[in-house]
């Protein structure tokens, strides 16, 4: 298993102080900033695009960024985000035409890439694919806003993902988003992800730094 990495997503963060609260989370101890983007279309929000990432990177800010694409078409979207300093570039199968295509679009274009899951899809769509997966994300929450609770079926897909991975033999991350709190986060690192997305769980406390040490401790244990 490879070390846990906690991923604060900045849909919670100061959104006005964008740059000052990226790098505070980082010196608290987070390990990669989460990067939500919606288009109101696939998902009934919308966020940030490439220029954000990019005014992030222009900022100082060097951690890894996971991009995580709720919007649909994807593909003309992923060069801007690579251009624009993205380290992971994750999409919605439901989203993509060619799901195929996309992760190799994001692979050449310098990107680690990945799929996500909604609640009710099916971990099939890794079948034949797992070869240009860098990293498999879970929603623990229906995708489209912070703050939601966390879905407890999602426990049983995640041992699911696990053993795909595991019996894979391929180095590929698991992640979790949605509903990730320090009192369920060690049941789901049990359950087999390593990397967990964080939105109102880190951001909506005054102390950054106390509530990763508090997940991290949770993590140990
Ligand atoms: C939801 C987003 C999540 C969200 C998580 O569509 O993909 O990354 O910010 O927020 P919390 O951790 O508050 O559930
Ligand atoms: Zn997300």
């Amino acid at each position: 298993m490879k070390p846990y990495l906690i991923a604060p997503s900045i849909l919670s963060a100061d959104l006005a102080r964008l740059g000052k609260d990226v790098e505070t989370v980082l010196k608290c101890g987070a390990d990669v900033i989460h990067f939500d983007v919606m288009d109101n279309h696939y998902v009934p929000n919308l966020t940030f695009g490439p220029a954000v990432c990019k005014a992030l990177r222009d900022y100082g800010i060097q951690a890894p960024i996971d991009v995580h694409l709720m919007v649909k078409p994807v593909d003309r979207i992923i060069p801007d985000f690579a251009k624009a300093g993205a380290t992971y570039i994750t999409f919605h199968p439901e989203a993509s035409e060619h799901i195929d295509r996309t992760l190799q679009l994001i692979r050449d274009c310098g990107c680690k890439s990945g799929l996500v899951f909604n609640p009710a899809t099916p971990l099939s769509y890794l079948d034949y694919v797992m070869d240009k997966v860098d990293v498999i994300l879970l929603m623990s929450v229906n995708p489209g806003f912070g703050g939601q609770s966390f879905i407890p079926a999602t426990l049983e897909k995640l041992k699911q993902a696990r053993k795909i991975i595991d019996d894979s033999g391929l180095d590929i991350r698991l992640e979790v988003d949605g509903g990730v709190k320090t009192n369920n986060i060690a049941k789901i690192a049990a359950a087999g992800a390593d990397m967990f997305v964080a939105g109102s769980a880190i951001f909506d406390q005054p102390d950054y730094q106390k509530v990763i040490a508090e997940m991290r401790n949770e993590l140990a244990k």
